[in-house]
């Protein structure tokens, strides 16, 4: 190859997991393109990794149908050739699914479903042409469970999973890698926007953004299909394939509950 870097899309690096991809996958040589919304925090973070390798930023919001093309073009058009494609960006809405904003809900599936299905139907042919490269997608321990009171974000993790796992079979005869990450309640924003905070299951503290990126990385580099991050996240996914689906989806939706209040608005 020539000397050119590998370039690796990172979405949803403003902050959290996505953030600590960027710096790991820096930490590796990558050159990076950043993209979300909030360009001064992506700017800042291209900023403290400028020294180290080529970071462009691109801001997009995913929930927009066209985002991931234009993302795409706009990366072609900088004349960046993608090796790495990090589908990261995400989030989550806690409530009874038929109280749920309509609106919100095709603003959350449209960032966790359509868009890193349509970045990864952008950016694969061009890594299994070049037989090099990978795509890295973040799922949730709650992939392998169905979860009342947070329905439509259970099932757009289980799709990402699934996804993944069929892509990871599709692509390795090309030399090409797709692999899963799944955490479980790791500090980041992410509680605070999807009003899960103080709930059973975000009540205390969980993994650190930077262990989760470290584990996923080198996941991705090794070429596995899926990896649950923290000896008690894959307790957890263990205990969850072992139980019946009926007494798995009770519990999940049990952990949705605040102690002290009796149920979920
Ligand atoms: N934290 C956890 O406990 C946990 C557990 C399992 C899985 N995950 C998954 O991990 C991933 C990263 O989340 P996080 O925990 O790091 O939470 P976070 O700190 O809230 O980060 C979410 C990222 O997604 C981006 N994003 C959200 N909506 C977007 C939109 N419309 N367009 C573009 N980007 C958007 C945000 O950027 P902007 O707001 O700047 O656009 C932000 O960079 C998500 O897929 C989440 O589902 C998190």
């Amino acid at each position: 190859m020539s000397g050119a870097p590998d370039w690796t899309l990172v979405t949803g690096a403003s902050s959290g997991i996505g953030a600590a991809l960027a710096r790991a996958f820096a930490g590796r040589g990558h050159a990076l393109v950043l993209t979300a919304r909030r360009e001064e925090r992506l700017r800042a973070l291209a900023a403290d990794l400028a020294g180290r390798v080529p970071v462009a930023v691109i801001p997009a919001d995913l929930a927009r149908p066209e985002a991931p093309a234009q993302l795409l073009a706009a990366v072609e058009a900088r004349g960046i050739v993608l090796h790495g494609l990090v589908n990261n960006a995400g989030f989550g809405l806690r409530g009874r699914f038929a109280t749920l904003p309509a609106e919100d809900l095709s603003a959350m599936l449209a960032v966790n479903v359509a868009a890193p299905t349509a970045l990864a139907r952008g950016v694969l042919p061009g890594l299994i042409a070049r037989r090099r490269g990978g795509i890295l997608n973040v799922a949730s321990v709650g992939a392998y469970v169905a979860g009342p009171k947070m329905a439509a974000y259970y099932a757009s993790k289980a799709y990402l999973l699934s996804l993944s796992e069929a892509l990871h079979e599709e692509a390795r005869p090309f030399g090409v890698t797709v692999t899963a990450v799944c955490p479980g309640v790791t500090d980041t924003e992410f509680p605070a926007r999807a009003d899960v905070e103080g709930t059973k299951r975000f009540n205390g503290p969980g993994m650190a953004a930077e262990a989760v990126a470290r584990l996923a990385v080198e996941a991705y580099l090794r070429g596995d299909a899926v990896v649950v991050p923290g000896a008690g996240n894959r307790a957890t996914v263990a205990l969850l394939r072992l139980l019946p689906r009926r007494l798995a989806r009770k519990l999940a939706g049990r952990m949705q509950r605040v102690p002290g209040s009796s149920s979920v608005q």
